[in-house]
């Protein structure tokens, strides 16, 4: 595969989707096993959902945090964490919310849609770390359901990130979508910003989507092997003894 340099880049975005938690275990949202296909977003996780039935909702969440503490990041997580230390000028920009990338080491830029481990009340945000079970589902103080802090269908999103990501984009001169559909907006808006900015469009992803044509090069191959083949990095040799 004809590789990339990353230093040929003054800033680089990189743009990630369920696809790169996919072979760590997670599942996508559509597709085959997507989670969409066994779930009705309506009773699980919108916000009415979530007040008709507080209690089913965050089961499914629960569900959702147990399935990823028994996955780990894979080796196109942690050479994006490798490849971040080499080339600070490497944002990384994701819609995933189980916090694998985090895991390998990788600095998130933006979780465009939250996350799975933290949980929000009339207190304001607060961390919710493992185990899956959220404890207590009441905040003690404001006796709110602590709801997670995670875009669900028919939220807003929350603006003044994705205001601070689009000046990210536009300056952008690399843009690299990995594991995403593209189907979903405003996040999907990112790639057609960067493409209408100039910048290099490359898209890590073993099928085709309606984004696919906004690329220059299409990878169709699955993360784990395609970020280290697209930018490979050479080991640095330990120093030898004196
Ligand atoms: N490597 C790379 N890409 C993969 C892999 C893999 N191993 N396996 C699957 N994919 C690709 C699929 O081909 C698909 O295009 O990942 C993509 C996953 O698409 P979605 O399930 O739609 O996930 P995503 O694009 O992240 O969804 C966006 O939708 O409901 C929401 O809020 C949720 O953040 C999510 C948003």
């Amino acid at each position: 595969m004809e590789t990339l340099d990353p230093g040929r880049y003054s800033s680089i975005l990189l743009f990630t989707g369920a696809g790169l938690s996919a072979e760590s275990g997670v599942p996508t949202y559509r597709g085959a096993g997507g989670i969409w296909g066994q779930y009705r977003y309506q009773d699980y996780a919108c916000q009415q959902a979530f007040e008709r039935d507080p209690e089913q909702v965050l089961d499914f969440h629960e569900l959702r945090r147990a399935k990823v503490l028994e996955c780990a990041p894979h080796a196109g997580h942690l050479h994006l964490a490798r490849l971040q230390l080499a080339y600070p000028q490497l944002r990384v920009v994701t819609q995933n919310i189980d916090g694998l990338l985090q895991r390998a080491g990788v600095r998130v830029d933006a979780e465009l849609h939250g996350s799975l481990w933290r949980v929000r009340c009339g207190c304001g945000v607060q961390a919710a770390p493992p185990p899956a079970a959220y404890r207590p589902r009441r905040c003690p103080h404001c006796a709110q359901w602590r709801r997670p802090d995670i875009t669900w269908f028919e939220d807003a999103v929350n603006e003044s990130l994705f205001e601070a990501v689009g000046d990210w984009v536009r300056k952008a001169e690399l843009f690299v979508s990995i594991g995403t559909s593209g189907a979903v907006w405003p996040a999907a808006g990112f790639a057609q910003l960067a493409k209408r900015s100039g910048a290099d469009m490359v898209e890590i992803n073993p099928e085709d989507n309606e984004a696919s044509p906004l690329y220059t090069r299409r990878v169709r191959q699955r993360a784990s092997a395609a970020i280290p083949a697209l930018f490979p990095l050479t080991t640095t040799a330990a120093p030898s003894d004196p």
